[in-house]
């Protein structure tokens, strides 16, 4: 089995193995906010081999960097401009908007930092998308949005814009552990024809091109993303539906419990790393 693995990665690595890790850019947005995209891995990565954890960023090209530097440049902006536009737009049967309760989204500081995280009250590990679907629901009286649609995509970009620059920082212990262990073993488990897990692409494996793709470690500080490939931003279970159906597997749904608890997992790989949402990616 592992050789069989062995043999497809070899098969999808580009031929000549050039390994051109991360380069050594810096990001600074907006000429002002210094992000750190590299720094020392948390310590519950010890066993995994990486000390240091980098920022999709690093490896994408010049220009796709460039993008990212400057909100004017950055297209995923636009999308953090509908977002405000529904956070101030009343909607449900309780005649009230995201600001009538938040007033400014600057209330949201710190939140993309830290989630998924759990909600005592409602005893469950929560996503940002389902934070807000749960004020929709329960003090909108709104419909939930479908998990990953472009106004629920727009609105987590609102509230990540609030926290770029800061560390990421979700805990792992206490009542989400189970949840962690899940995700973590999600993490590690190959799928598919080719018998790849996240880690065969992301973690022994960044650095190498895979096609005509540099290779990351496949963390999710920058999300939600703005992808030149599709033009709009995209959610962290979407990209990790699209690299699992790579992999030739079934994959799970949007707003699953397994992708909820690989959210949090992956999530805890970028403890460190400047909240970059929304990036830009190719
Ligand atoms: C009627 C008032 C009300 C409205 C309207 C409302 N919320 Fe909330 N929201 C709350 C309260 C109260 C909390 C804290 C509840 C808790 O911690 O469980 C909260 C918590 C949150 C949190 C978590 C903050 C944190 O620090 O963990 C987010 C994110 C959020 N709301 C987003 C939204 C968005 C986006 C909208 C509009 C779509 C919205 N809320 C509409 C009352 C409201
Ligand atoms: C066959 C290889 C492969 C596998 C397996 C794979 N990915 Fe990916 N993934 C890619 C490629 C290629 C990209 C685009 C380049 C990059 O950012 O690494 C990517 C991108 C990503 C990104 C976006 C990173 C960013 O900075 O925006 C995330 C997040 C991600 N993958 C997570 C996962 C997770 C979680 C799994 C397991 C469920 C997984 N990937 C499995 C190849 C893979």
């Amino acid at each position: 089995m592992k050789f069989k693995a062995l043999t497809a990665i070899a098969a999808l690595l580009a031929a000549p193995a050039f390994a051109g890790g991360a380069d050594d850019d810096t990001l600074v947005l907006n000429g002002e906010i210094e992000m750190t995209t590299k720094v020392a891995a948390p310590a519950h990565m010890a066993e995994t081999g990486i000390d240091e954890i980098i920022s999709g960023w690093h490896f994408r090209s010049d220009e796709t960097q460039q993008l990212q530097t400057d909100d004017f440049e950055n297209q995923g902006m636009i999308f953090v401009d509908q977002g405000l536009e529904t956070w101030q737009t009343v909607d449900g049967s309780e005649g009230k908007s995201c600001a009538s309760c938040h007033e400014g989204p600057e209330s949201m500081e710190g939140v993309a930092a830290s989630y998924p995280k759990w909600n005592e009250e409602a005893g469950e590990l929560r996503t940002v998308q389902m934070q807000v679907n749960d004020c929709r629901e329960n003090r909108m009286g709104a419909k939930p949005w479908k998990y990953d649609a472009g106004v629920a995509i727009n609105v987590e970009a609102l509230i990540a814009s609030q926290s770029r620059g800061m560390p990421v920082n979700v805990a792992i212990d206490g009542p989400v552990a189970a949840a962690w262990e899940a995700g973590k073993e999600l993490y590690y488990t190959r799928t598919g024809i080719l018998e790849l897990s996240c880690a065969s692409c992301h973690e022994e494996n960044y650095g190498n091109y895979i096609r005509a793709d540099h290779l990351s470690q496949g963390q999710i500080n920058g999300f939600p993303t703005y992808r030149l490939k599709n033009a709009k931003l995209n959610g962290v279970h979407s990209r990790f539906k699209g690299c699992v159906r790579d992999t030739r597997a079934e994959t799970y749904s949007p707003g699953s419990e397994e992708f909820i608890a690989l959210e949090l997992y992956v999530k805890s790989r970028a403890n460190g790393l400047s909240v970059e949402g929304p990036s830009v990616r190719n």
